[in-house]
């Protein structure tokens, strides 16, 4: 999958739209650009403003404030956002009482510049300050500029119940934990959402009940490396000397988080992302195995298939451990879907390590893959280190020969279904025809099927008969004629 099919997905750049709250008379508009985190921390802000007076709008021209929640993974994403703030800004000429907010990875990166180099805009906040907003906007309003960019190494939002209507009632997002403690040398994570924090499993839960009380059937658990959830009652993790001392106190782990969240609601189906080779533990896999409503899927970004890259990267693992881990996840759960996150033209790349690429890629013939050119961002190890030295031919070329293996395997991999009886999570009405629903298997693949009497929200064994490189298409059965 391309980076804009990933993009197109996310629904990046339309504004999120909430039930509106009597009473609250000013207006917000709220777009995401980037990663889910993202997505789902709009959410978070969209329920912090409900309470200051705010209801969400999707016109423009009609917000008090504009906000946006930016991503700055790659530099394309950063310039993205540079054109939306043009876009305001031309807005902000026939109404200049607007305001205008940059919140994420892009206000944590370039912090107080952007009210320098960007002079549209009014405040600027960082992924942990979004409880200073109600504060912030006082500053705004008494026509201050507003800038709260602090990294915690505490708050992970437990507390606040964001507010879901703007999604398809089916699927939501939970995070259970912020930051990022990897450090690859590529990547601006680290520096943008600061340290690894886990939240409280309760919290977590409570949510997920809540969610289950709404009539929701999916969650995704979302971390930027949800191997490594950790939480002892209310401890950090600098807090103990060694592992040891961890495993005493009354820990939870993920597979212990999976573990409860499956019990509680089984009928619920359990996504979780993104996995990090390095962290993946056998308990995860057996958690896995244990219950069914938690999907066979995992996405498990490699980054590179030679080990020379992956150490380069500060990558904990190499090709080989790599492998052997796709080997334990066939062995514990052989019909378990995989995917890659993929990074072409890292410095130095040679043209072995690309072809280790592609065998590792044919190793193991991934269900789908986002696969991404080397983007340098300024204050990584990288840019500090080694010299953005591939060619941009080169490295286009390079991703253009992953992106064809790709759709290879992942055409591969949906032909095996052809044949089987699954069951699909209805999602919403298929873009091509008002005729279909489309949905997902547990393996994340999209099927397509006739609507007949079901519903949105509806699990419906279907039977596949055929499918295209990407989708699954076939008719609903009844689950007798299923079994
Ligand atoms: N652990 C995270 C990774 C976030 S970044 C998660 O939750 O998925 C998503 C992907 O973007 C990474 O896996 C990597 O493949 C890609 N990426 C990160 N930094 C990049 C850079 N500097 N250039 C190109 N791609 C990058
Ligand atoms: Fe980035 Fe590596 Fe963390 S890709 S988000 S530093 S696991």
């Amino acid at each position: 999958m391309t980076e804009e099919k990933k993009i197109d997905e996310n629904k990046q750049g339309e504004a999120l739209l909430l039930e509106s709250q009597q009473g609250n008379t000013r207006k917000l508009y709220i777009e995401s650009y980037g990663c889910q985190m993202n997505f789902s921390d709009s959410e978070i802000v969209a329920s912090i403003l409900a309470k200051q007076g705010y209801n969400t709008t999707q016109h423009l021209e009609e917000a008090d404030l504009v906000l946006v929640n930016t991503c700055s993974i790659r530099d394309k994403a950063e310039q993205t956002v540079r054109k939306r703030l043009e876009k305001y800004n031309a807005v902000k000429r026939t109404n200049p009482n607007m305001k205008v907010g940059v919140l994420g990875c892009m206000a944590e990166r370039l912090k107080s510049k952007f009210l320098e180099e960007e002079k549209i805009v009014d405040m600027v906040v960082g992924p942990d300050a979004y409880k200073d907003l109600p504060n912030l906007l006082e500053e705004v309003e008494a026509g201050r500029d507003a800038v709260n960019v602090i990294l915690s190494k505490e708050e992970t939002y437990g507390d606040i119940s964001p507010v879901r209507l703007g999604g398809n009632g089916v699927t939501a997002f939970v995070s259970i934990t912020r930051g990022c403690d990897n450090m690859c040398t590529f990547c601006v994570v680290p520096f943008t959402r600061g340290r690894e924090r886990s939240r409280d499993p309760q919290s977590i839960l409570s949510e997920v009940n809540d969610l289950a009380k709404k009539g929701y059937k999916e969650i995704t658990l979302l971390g930027q490396n949800v191997d490594s959830y950790l939480w002892y009652g209310g401890g950090l993790k600098k807090d103990f000397k060694n592992a040891s001392e961890i495993q005493r106190a009354t820990a939870t782990n993920f597979a212990n988080l999976l573990d409860m969240v499956a019990m509680a609601q089984p009928h619920m189906r359990i996504r979780f992302s993104t996995s990090n080779p390095q962290d993946m533990t056998e308990d995860v896999l057996h958690s896995m195995a244990r219950h069914k409503n938690i999907c066979n899927y995992i996405h498990l970004p490699v980054q590179s298939g030679s080990t020379r890259i992956l150490k380069e990267m500060n990558r904990q693992h190499t090709r080989e451990e790599y492998m052997a881990l796709i080997d334990k996840i066939r062995e514990i759960i052989p019909d378990c879907a995989i995917s890659q996150d993929m990074i072409t033209g890292f410095p130095t790349e040679t043209e072995e390590d690309h072809r280790d690429t592609l065998s590792l890629m044919e190793y193991v013939k991934y269900d789908f893959g986002f696969m991404f050119m080397y983007s340098e961002r300024p204050g990584t190890m990288a840019a500090r280190k080694l010299e953005d030295d591939i060619p941009l031919e080169v490295k286009k070329r390079r991703l253009t020969e992953i992106v064809d293996l790709q759709q290879q395997h992942s055409a591969y991999r949906t032909k095996q279904f052809v044949g089987q009886t699954l069951e699909v999570l209805i999602e919403k009405e298929s873009k091509k025809s008002d005729q279909h629903w489309s949905g997902r298997t547990q393996y994340n693949t999209v099927a397509v099927f006739p609507k007949e009497n079901y519903k949105v929200g509806d699990l419906v064994m279907v039977k596949v008969d055929d499918c295209t490189s990407a989708t699954l298409l076939g008719n609903a059965i009844n689950y007798s004629e299923a079994i």
